[in-house]
């Protein structure tokens, strides 16, 4: 199912690697996934979430807060042709390996830059058995996958790449991409900030394709523990933006309740209808 990275030639399984007609090689690790980055481009070194990132977010979904996000978007997957599933910026793996659960008859492909993500989602789905899953160490910008391959693409809380994921998507495929809401983690920002400011709502169109739905879900979240609530606050892009006199207050916080916001935005290929 995958393409050579360098010369975009299809890769074929020999023992422990995928190998194209011109050699080029790549090892699939042994827990499980591949890293198909193209080694050459030289942005492809720098990015994707650390060790440290990825870590504190796969503690934090383990308070299950995050639970109805996921369900959410299983419940939204399971009503369109899901067949193929690409999550593009699978991060550690939460929402592939529900996916990969709630639709056993489908295949979920997470792809994400960051190794140590593809490494933690691949191990979860060998420790829970789940077979219908893959991961993939790769840039959604430039995926190694043939054209109109899969049924869906999910992109949450990650870069969107348009246009890629229109190629790899079938006609009338779907694109579902998850953003913050309005209100999301105001409890959190509230504790940071002087002044809560709001999440700015985008839906932006994109070529090629139709914005054919805004799924927007709401709850309020109880967040227990010091440690949840910083690996919360580690995950969001407020972390990078936050001065370190802010950051303190967190010091000893050891419940926030919160709003969850998210915006699901259900985007058709255009095309024939499936
Ligand atoms: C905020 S995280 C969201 C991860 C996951 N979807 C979640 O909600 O838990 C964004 C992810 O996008 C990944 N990412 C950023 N740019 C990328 C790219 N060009 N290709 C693949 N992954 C990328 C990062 O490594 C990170 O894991
Ligand atoms: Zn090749």
């Amino acid at each position: 199912m995958f393409l050579c990275p360098i010369c975009k030639n299809e890769l074929k399984r020999n023992n422990n690697s995928l190998v194209c007609e011109k050699r080029h090689s790549f090892d699939i690790s042994a827990s499980g996934y591949v890293n198909l980055l193209n080694p050459g481009k030289m942005n492809n070194k720098k990015a994707g979430d650390s060790k440290e990132m990825i870590k504190a977010r796969s503690d934090f979904f383990a308070s299950c807060a995050y639970k109805g996000i996921s369900d959410k978007l299983c419940d939204i997957v399971s009503k369109i042709k899901n067949d193929i599933i690409v999550d593009a910026g699978a991060g550690e793996g939460y929402y592939t390996q529900n996916l990969a659960k709630a639709h056993t008859s489908s295949f979920v492909l997470g792809f994400d830059m960051s190794k140590y993500g593809c490494e933690h989602g691949a191990k979860v789905a060998r420790r829970e058995g789940t077979t219908n899953i893959g991961y993939c160490v790769g840039n959604i910008f430039d995926l190694p996958l043939k054209n109109e391959y899969c049924d869906v693409v999910t992109n949450l809380f990650a870069p969107v790449a348009g246009d890629e994921f229109l190629r790899i998507l079938k006609k009338g495929g779907h694109l579902i991409v998850a953003s913050a809401g309005i209100n999301h983690l105001d409890g959190l920002k509230g504790i940071l900030y002087n002044e809560i400011y709001l999440n700015e709502e985008k839906f932006s169109p994109l070529d090629g394709f139709e914005l054919v739905d805004i799924v927007n879900l709401k709850y309020q979240a109880q967040i227990s523990g010091n440690d949840t609530i910083k690996n919360l606050f580690t995950m969001t892009p407020y972390y990078h933006r936050t001065c370190l006199k802010d950051k303190e207050k967190l010091e000893g916080v050891s419940e926030i309740n919160t709003c969850i916001e998210v915006n699901f935005a259900i985007y058709k290929k255009k095309g024939m209808l499936q």
